[in-house]
């Protein structure tokens, strides 16, 4: 069986307002009822592949990740993070605890910010995984890509593995490449990084040693420490903080060799920005996406997402409209990438 391990402990700046650094988009309901956190838990509640997930996230969110586990009934380990250390860490600390827990065995790390639209074919996806990462390699999951983002990790396919042609040994993993580079990979075959990792905790555990020791010690070290407090499992906060920042990819999916991928056929959205939440949303038959109070009248392709005031459009063409009790959004959809710069600015000007 494997154990899931969420990762929820980043911030996303490009949904203002309703993301916010003390509220951060994978505990909001942005697309249907259930916040993408809850999705995640509930697309590993199978029991005949899954044991009970783990849940690794930053000491603020707490009471969300345990309150939002309860309401969709599934029972979680919730482990906190004394500080930001970035995705290196969380891994490391996923790694260490499943190892613990039953050593050699399987871990799913998976992002809880993301939007699956079919839980079935990422089982798949899984399911085939299991293969490659059993054999000592860490299995990531890419994604045909649309168009040459620059916010993505790029993979190269190499040899078949097995008798699937849909898992293959991996060439070359390059982070967030810059726009020329993500072009020609593109035209070259490569595929998206989905953001969700298979392996066997201690080949994880191995490559960190490896290629992130400073990382793993001081997580190690941090885990041992560690103390259960009303049932949250926090990780002493000195040993923790000597951990340098780094994102898992960075600091080992890009250098390892013993790397597999499966090309997934789940749709799927990381959901970045506004239009990327207009993209997966259920739309009315002139395209337009509405979340909570709202209606929009001789209108199209508009995205309104409101937290309680009643947010309306007249005439208007692919707009996003964000109302929350505090603070208002409006702009074009094709131009909600500016949210992030937006954000920079109000803090700023305070
Ligand atoms: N617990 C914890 N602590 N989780 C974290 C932390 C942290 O300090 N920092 C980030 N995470 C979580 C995020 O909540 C998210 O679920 C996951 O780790 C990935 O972090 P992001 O910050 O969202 O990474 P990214 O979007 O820039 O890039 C990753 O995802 C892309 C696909 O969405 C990479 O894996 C890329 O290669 C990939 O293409
Ligand atoms: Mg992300």
């Amino acid at each position: 069986k494997i154990t899931p391990v969420l990762l929820a402990g980043g911030a996303g700046s490009r949904l203002w307002p309703v993301s916010r650094d003390q509220l951060p988009k994978q505990f909001q309901p942005l697309v249907g009822p259930y916040s993408t956190y809850q999705q995640t838990l509930k697309r590993v509640s199978s029991p005949a592949l899954y044991r009970d997930p783990v849940v690794i996230t930053n000491e603020d969110f707490r009471f969300f990740a345990r309150r939002q586990a309860e309401d969709v009934g599934v029972d979680v380990l919730v482990a906190l993070e004394p500080a930001r250390r970035d995705s290196a860490a969380a891994m490391a600390a996923a790694a260490v605890i499943a190892e613990k827990r039953s050593p050699g065995g399987l871990v799913l790390a998976l992002a809880a910010d993301h939007v699956v639209l079919d839980d079935n074919l990422f089982s798949e996806a899984v399911r085939l995984g299991c293969k490659a990462a059993l054999e000592g390699h860490l299995v990531v999951f890419g994604l045909t890509p649309s168009e040459p983002r620059t916010s993505y990790g790029y993979i190269n396919p190499g040899a078949v593995f097995g008798d699937d042609d849909d898992l293959r040994l991996v060439e070359a993993f390059v982070e967030k490449p810059n726009a020329e580079k993500a072009v020609a990979y593109l035209e070259k075959g490569y595929l998206w990084n989905s953001g969700n990792f298979l392996f066997r905790s201690d080949v994880m555990i191995a490559e960190l040693r490896a290629y992130a020791p400073e990382i793993l010690d001081a997580v190690t070290a941090s885990v041992e420490k560690g103390e259960t407090d009303l049932g949250f499992l926090r990780f002493d906060k000195e040993s923790f903080e000597a951990s340098p920042k780094n994102s898992i990819d960075y600091a080992v999916i890009e250098k390892t060799r013993k790397i597999a991928v499966v090309r997934g056929h789940f749709p799927w959205s990381d959901i970045g920005s506004w239009d990327a939440i207009w993209e997966v949303s259920e739309k009315d038959d002139f395209g337009n996406a509405i979340e909570g109070e709202g209606l929009a009248l001789n209108s199209e392709g508009c995205l309104i997402h409101s937290s309680g005031l009643m947010t309306t459009v007249v005439g208007a063409k692919d707009l996003v409209v964000v109302a929350t009790k505090d603070a208002v959004l409006v702009a074009p959809k094709s131009r909600a990438q500016e949210v992030k710069g937006l954000v920079d600015r109000l803090k700023t000007t305070g």
